[in-house]
């Protein structure tokens, strides 16, 4: 007795709207029984030589297929909007909800009866989990997999990471242009993600925390031949979840969200996790905020990678990967019971998890940092937020009072900023406008602005960053991101003015602008946001409807999720 199925209402009627599905796939040469009940996968898929970080995914999409056949369901793979987070202008984060809407109307669209994403670069992750999570059919995510690691002058170099220590070592004149240069080629010597814990493992690394791909997929090299193999069993376990209708919904839990946040906190991740974090939560219904992340404050850094550690992903890969974390955590209470798609709980991918190098991942008792979790600031400056990465930060800035230099824009901070007349010391507190989800638009990585080059000539290599925007998540350095609301929103941070006080307090979660409220409203009387930077087409849509950092800048129309059935035939 076959199941009826959702493809079932294209490939399973014995009329005209059948013939026409059926007939048209046939002429890829798919015989009869491709369509005879069989669970459809459809494999979405980022692959673009545009974006290298997915150049891999067309073959791990064979291994898919593979796998597919092998369990008796029928694959076809299909393509969606990809992101190149170092090709794209303005930035990739522009095109997230983007690649989200196309995500799932694609899934709702067509016949298919579960879905394998394949993705990898920083945005494709949580653009494709945000639209799979909307149409809430079973789902699987395969990850492109980290670049081998970086090598140069018979050193390790670590994507993103080393570019910024790179740049500013050219800046103050202790590298020289050729040797930076000569860097490219050995940063990146394979297919697969920045091998960093940058945001794209920095994800993968959350997902697999989370249950939503097989357990090693964040740490596998992309060209190693496992992942290869790990394609395969994801093609054969999709097909049994769709039998069993394990669904997204059953897997993102709240439960889940807070493993994520725990991981994220354990490797050292990303702050752009909080972003994709909450608009994934926002299209499944859980009600997850800002400062739920600070459950991972007291978590200690176990993973020594880049940019909070010193080895990168392979060598995580080689010590274990993300199932070691997941047991560290569990062993010490941190990990939260729930579904994965496996079927079973989170903790059966830490069963047994045995960790190969104590100096790649380290232990609770002995950790990299103490506490690597995300910090979450609030005051006048930031009244429904902003985000610290203590891992990543000085610890002489993390409480500081300063005085601000204030660029308005991008064009102001990258004209002015190596002035040799810049009135500024390692005290001053640089904040930087209009970068936000509206105001650039599309909020990009530029919060980790560049140290001036008066005082990076002085050998000062760090100085407290305030911004509306994100930062990579290869970035160091005491820089304050994602202050909500923006400049470009009528934020607080569009009233600051050069020579205003700042106060940090990294312990007591405060952001504080030292003026009168009186002040503060005869500014806000007197402000008025910039002119839009377009006006026409998706950026347009984008500024219009973004929601706030604090809400993870999904469109407004698009959180939540619609699972209905579409029944009306195209002819
Ligand atoms: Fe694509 Fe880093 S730029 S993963």
């Amino acid at each position: 007795m076959i199941k009826k199925r959702r493809s079932s209402a294209w490939y399973g009627k014995h009329d005209k709207d059948g013939f026409i599905h059926r007939s048209w796939m046939k002429n890829q040469g798919f015989p009869d029984h491709a369509f005879d009940g069989r669970p459809v996968i459809g494999i979405c898929n980022t692959w673009s030589e545009l974006t290298p970080c997915n150049s891999g995914l067309r073959d791990l999409a064979e291994g898919v297929k593979r796998g597919v056949w092998e369990a008796g369901g029928f694959p076809v793979e299909f393509p969606v909007m990809s992101l190149g987070e170092t090709q794209m202008k303005p930035t990739a984060m522009l095109f997230r909800n983007l690649l989200a809407m196309d995500v799932e109307e694609s899934i709702r669209a067509y016949g298919i009866d579960g879905v394998v994403l394949l993705g990898g670069c920083d945005k494709t992750t949580p653009g494709q989990l945000m639209g799979a999570a909307s149409v809430d059919l079973p789902t699987i995510v395969v990850s492109s997999g980290p670049m081998l690691n970086g090598k140069w002058k018979g050193k390790d170099i670590g994507s993103g990471t080393d570019v910024w220590k790179f740049s500013e070592a050219v800046r103050a004149g202790e590298m020289t242009l050729q040797d930076f240069m000569n860097a490219e080629s050995g940063m990146s010597r394979s297919k697969g993600v920045c091998m960093t814990m940058g945001t794209a493992s920095t994800m993968a690394s959350v997902v697999e925390a989370m249950g939503m791909s097989l357990p090693t997929n964040a740490a596998l090299p992309a060209v190693d031949s496992r992942r290869m193999a790990l394609a395969h069993l994801t093609g054969k376990r999709i097909v049994e979840m769709v039998d069993e209708d394990i669904k997204p919904s059953d897997i993102m839990t709240r439960e889940a969200f807070e493993n994520a946040i725990l991981a994220n906190a354990a490797v050292g991740g990303s702050t752009n996790a909080v972003v994709h974090l909450l608009a994934m939560a926002g299209r499944v219904g859980v009600d997850l905020a800002l400062d739920d992340f600070e459950l991972g404050s007291e978590i200690p850094l176990l993973v020594n990678c880049m940019p909070s550690g010193k080895y990168l992903m392979e060598d995580f890969c080689y010590a274990g990967g993300m199932p070691v974390v997941l047991s560290k955590l569990a062993k010490h209470g941190h990990l939260r019971s729930t579904k994965t798609v496996l079927g079973g709980d989170i903790h059966a991918y830490a069963d047994g998890a045995e960790c190969y190098n104590d100096d790649v991942i380290q232990s609770f008792d002995s950790p990299v940092k103490p506490a690597a979790g995300l910090r979450v600031l609030r005051g006048n400056l930031a009244p429904r937020g902003a985000i610290i990465k203590p891992s990543a930060a000085s610890d002489h800035l993390l409480e500081h009072e300063g005085e601000a230099y204030v660029f308005d824009s991008i064009e102001d901070m990258k004209a002015n900023i190596d002035r040799d007349d810049l009135p500024v010391t390692a005290d001053s507190i640089l904040v930087l406008k209009g970068c936000g989800p509206k105001g650039y638009p599309g909020m990009p990585e530029v919060g980790n602005m560049p140290i001036p080059r008066r005082l990076i000539t002085q050998g000062i290599k760090d100085m407290i960053r305030i911004s509306d925007a994100r930062m990579s998540g290869t970035a160091f350095g005491t820089v304050i991101l994602h202050v909500s609301p923006e400049a470009q929103a009528g934020g607080p941070l569009a009233l600051v003015k050069t020579g205003d006080r700042i106060r940090v307090s990294t312990s007591t979660g405060a952001l504080e602008l030292l003026i009168s409220d009186t002040e503060m409203d005869a500014r806000r009387a007197s402000w008025q946001p910039d002119e839009p930077h377009y006006t026409r087409g998706y950026a347009k849509m984008y500024v219009d409807h973004v929601l706030q950092a604090d809400k993870g800048a999904d469109l407004d129309f698009l959180v939540g999720k619609d699972t209905r059935l579409v029944t009306r035939e195209s002819h």
